[in-house]
């Protein structure tokens, strides 16, 4: 551990509350046997054959795991099968005329938009057939940069069909963060959008699209545009860029026959934040991830062909590539996408959406679940939410307030709860009860799921007590785990594994994958999840690092050093607090201050937008020079303030502290 990463953790949650999984739920769920947690314990790893067998398989695999070279794990080898015809090609004969997506558009007075599975197998053909025609083949990977429209997940399983990984690329992220990932990707093939509905304005995504393409280093190949916006916004194509419905139009009725791959080929890439200012490229594989995604749709979310299930999340992020597209189409329900905010035209919007489409399980996070609340129950009471069967929530630890809240408001006391725990590199989910078996603890995410070995540990790698704090690990591979970082091997190894694994070792048992979050266990083996321990943020459940925002601030002129930590925010989870010091002839001014924040926005996105910045002549430091964030920390969210004791500087904190309480 480093010595900022060695944060005293501490058990924040208190869970003396138990709920019992509704007796109406358990007489319908998918899983209500609690034996399969010993069942699987016994014959790991051939239980995740439970998995690979709700795929359809071109060629058997012939290993589940191939453990002979950690920690570079192989899973179902041998194998090969086709992640499009798993989501769409085999549910035709049975379910060809149900919905697989239910699209529903930001604006209340335009038609929403349901594809059956036939209609989006059609276009998923039609638009391979284009991309093939564009150049793209198998191997290469097609970033999309596009906002929550149905072409998006047509675009992903067109480039599933053909072989082609996707990397996609978050709409809010800016101009520069769509670079950054191109050209990490070698990517040169994009697919984008002229734009999208806010909050009931259009919103241009299309110029930004044209300047991050002026900042990619390579020669791209292609570039196309769906036109979501209409006559609304007349969109610039200066530059070869073509129509989306042009090219599906002109392969009207085409037919690709699926791309044979392997298990361990990659199915997409997808950049997320870690310690340093390079975003990561996370790869999945086609038979690992996709059966871990649709395996914890159907034990978790219960989903069953016949459901309406909804995800609210952005599938620029990892929850929705998993629990909107890959998961929910590889078992042949239908899943609903929405394009705009919760608050649009009102704040019931979502309830309204759960009652016209009799939605079964809502998968959402605690940052809008603590939004839901601050606007009052009076919103969902204007609606009937009887339908739904199940909730989730993921992206951070949900306080056993916000829990309850949850559980009485919205599933009317009738509804199981999932607190999902997992991350971009985990593909799935890990952590959480399953909701026809275990007992709920509001506050606790729950036990490992079967097969996944969890344990919490101190520094050294030593279990420790129950209800003591730790470091989570996991002990043993997972079918959905990332297999490395692009082009990045040795990158992969340092960021998770060289914490707590003997690296010398090829004896699997010396490998642990460290996750980078603190924990703690119950006596009955529940989970609860303390948060990060390394230096990122988790705002409104999307992972930020605090060297990249950084980075950004320092590009600015006029300042000379900078130190971002998270302070607590009632919405957001956490809050960039960003610590600035100026060149000597520059002002701490408005417009710095100003121009910080359009920096951070344009090298990441308005997501990463400072919440508060604290103009300061110095930065606590220890004497070996590091900048020590806990102190920083403690002064954003007005705590009583560490050990000084090690710092270089001392009295700078209380001149910092003294600051932050003028503002
Ligand atoms: C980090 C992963 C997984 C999709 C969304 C975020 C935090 C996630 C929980 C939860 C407590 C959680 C962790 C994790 N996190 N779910 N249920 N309880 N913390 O994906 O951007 O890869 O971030 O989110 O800190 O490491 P991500």
């Amino acid at each position: 551990m480093t010595e900022d990463n060695d944060v005293e953790l501490e058990a924040r949650l208190e869970n003396r509350e138990r709920f019992e999984p509704p007796q109406s739920f358990v007489a319908q769920a998918n899983l209500v046997d609690d034996t399969i947690y010993d069942e699987f314990e016994r014959n790991w790893p051939e239980c995740w054959k439970q998995a690979a067998d709700l795929l359809d398989w071109e060629n058997e695999y012939e290993t589940v795991l191939d453990d002979s070279d950690p920690p570079f794990y192989e899973w179902f080898t041998g194998g090969s099968l086709n992640a499009s015809a798993n989501c769409l090609d085999r549910h035709l004969d049975d379910r060809g005329d149900e919905v697989a997506i239910e699209w529903v558009g930001e604006p209340t007075d335009e038609d929403d938009r349901a594809y059956t599975y036939e209609a989006l197998h059609r276009e998923v053909n039609e638009f391979a057939a284009a991309l093939r025609e564009q150049g793209v083949k198998e191997d290469d990977v097609v970033t999309l940069y596009m906002p929550m429209v149905p072409e998006l997940p047509i675009a992903m399983l067109a480039c599933a069909r053909i072989g082609a990984p996707h990397s996609v690329v978050f709409a809010g992220f800016s101009a520069d963060a769509l670079a950054t990932r191109m050209n990490s990707a070698d990517s040169e093939h994009l697919v984008t959008c002229d734009g999208y509905y806010r909050r009931g304005d259009p919103l241009q995504h299309k110029e930004k699209a044209d300047e991050g393409l002026s900042g990619v280093d390579h020669d791209v190949e292609s570039v196309v545009v769906v036109d979501r916006l209409g006559d609304e916004y007349d969109h610039p194509m200066e530059n070869g860029e073509l129509d989306y419905a042009d090219l599906v139009a002109e392969q009207e009725g085409a037919e690709v026959e699926p791309v044979s791959r392997d298990a361990e080929d990659m199915l997409f890439l997808m950049y997320t934040s870690g310690t340093t200012g390079q975003p990561k490229g996370v790869k999945h594989t086609t038979a690992g991830y996709l059966s871990y995604a649709a395996w914890t749709t159907q034990s978790v979310l219960d989903v069953k062909p016949e459901d309406t299930y909804w995800c609210s999340a952005d599938i620029g992020w990892i929850t929705g590539h998993s629990y909107i597209v890959y998961g929910p189409l590889a078992l042949g329900t239908t899943s609903v996408m929405y394009e705009g905010t919760p608050d649009y035209p009102d704040r019931d919007r979502l309830w309204e959406i759960v009652e016209e489409y009799a939605v079964d399980q809502l998968y959402t996070a605690p940052t809008a679940i603590r939004a839901f609340m601050k606007w009052g129950s009076r919103y969902p009471e204007r609606h009937d939410l009887s339908s739904l069967r199940l909730l989730g929530t993921v992206g951070e630890p949900i306080n056993p307030r916000a829990w309850k809240w949850y559980y009485k408001h919205i599933g009317q006391e009738e509804c199981p709860i999932v607190d999902t725990w997992w991350q971009t590199e985990t593909g799935g989910m890990m952590v959480t009860t399953l909701p026809g078996i275990g007992t709920m603890k509001p506050g606790s995410a729950g036990p490992p799921l079967p097969g996944i070995d969890i344990r919490v540990v101190d520094t050294r790698g030593e279990e420790v007590e129950p209800g003591k704090a730790g470091y989570l690990t996991v002990d043993k591979p997972w079918p959905g785990m990332l297999r490395t970082l692009y082009n990045n091997d040795e990158r992969f190894v340092a960021e998770y594994w060289a914490e707590y694994s003997d690296t010398e070792s090829d004896d699997p048992d010396d490998w642990v994958y460290f996750p980078e979050d603190g924990a703690k266990l119950d006596e009955d083996g529940y989970i609860t999840v303390l948060g990060r321990v390394d230096d990122v943020l988790n705002v409104s459940g999307h992972r930020l690092g605090t060297m990249e925002i950084e980075s950004a601030i320092v590009g600015v002129e006029g300042v000379a050093e900078s130190a971002v930590v998270g302070g607590h925010h009632d919405i957001k989870g956490e809050a960039v607090y960003a610590y600035v010091i100026t060149e000597e002839d520059s002002e701490g001014d408005e417009d710095l201050h100003d121009r910080i924040v359009e920096g951070v926005e344009d090298a990441i996105g308005p997501i990463a937008r400072p919440e508060e910045i604290v103009f300061t002549p110095e930065l606590p430091k220890t004497r070996s020079g590091k900048i020590m964030r806990r102190l920083l920390e403690d002064i954003a969210n007005d705590e009583e303030l560490g050990d000084t004791s090690t710092l270089r500087n001392p009295e700078v904190v209380e001149d910092i502290a003294q600051t932050v309480g003028d503002a």
